[in-house]
């Protein structure tokens, strides 16, 4: 567990596959001293909690990635589910209100290996328009930094957010609040469906505590090549 280890892998790769079986090949051609993983909504809905702990049964990190939005009762225990099952890291979403938070907070605390538990505060897929739509004032930028600063008055440990985000939040909240940043793409490869991206390295110079890359590992013929070389450009 993280703890115990003596290094802080940087790169967290998001298993973005539809079986146990395609994540694991995958898990089996990385190292765990080198990365962790993600496991989001559709490969835990397929393949659920065994998969997690065949993961940590590996070695690696994993980021359990629900973003959990829910009364505080319902999240809270959902929550310590998740620190029963031994993930490094988990979410939920700041729009579940201070409350919410708490109650996933307190739910963790006394967890044998503490999970982060990070936030989200407002999907990047989200418009200013959208955001109109259900009712909050304001632009996406205002909006993410109000929620940032209420996650962490409210016990979160970070929150998720847009590399582009990171150097205004890094300047609005706390040194040790963690920043865990999707949209990252090495130069030169494909962006896929993300918009604005950056590179792995200046995403954490801008102060990205931690970089979530799928596509560019989990598709490259070599996979821990990639990984290796995005190492190798951060370093
Ligand atoms: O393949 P790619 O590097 O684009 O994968 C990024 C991962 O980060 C995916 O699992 C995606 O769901 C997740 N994510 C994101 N943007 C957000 C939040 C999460 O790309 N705003």
């Amino acid at each position: 567990m993280t703890s115990e280890k003596n290094h802080d892998p940087k790169v967290i790769v998001a298993l973005d596959f539809d079986s146990a079986d395609k994540a694991l090949a995958l898990a089996d051609q990385l190292k765990p001293a080198m990365c962790r993983v993600k496991v989001g909504k559709e490969l835990f809905t397929r393949a659920g909690p065994q998969l997690v702990k065949q993961l940590i049964g590996k070695g690696f990190d994993v980021f359990l990635d629900l973003k959990f939005h829910d009364i505080p009762n319902t999240v809270a225990k959902a929550c310590a589910a998740a620190a029963d099952l031994g993930v490094w890291m988990m979410n939920v979403h700041a729009q579940g209100g201070p409350g919410m938070m708490k109650a996933a907070r307190e739910a963790v605390a006394g967890a044998g290996h503490k999970p982060l538990m990070i936030a989200v505060t407002i999907l990047t897929s989200l418009t200013d328009a959208d955001l109109q739509a259900v009712g909050l004032q304001g632009g996406a930028e205002q909006n993410v930094l109000r929620l940032a600063a209420l996650a962490e008055k409210s016990g979160m440990d970070g929150v998720v957010c847009s590399p582009m985000e990171v150097l205004t939040l890094r300047n609005k909240v706390g040194a040790g609040f963690k920043l865990v940043t999707p949209g990252i793409r090495p130069a030169g490869s494909s962006k896929d469906d993300q918009t604005r991206v950056m590179t792995p390295k200046t995403a954490l110079l801008a102060g990205s505590n931690y970089i979530v890359i799928g596509r560019p590992i989990t598709q490259a013929k070599n996979p821990l090549a990639a990984l290796q070389a995005i190492l190798t450009e951060i370093r």
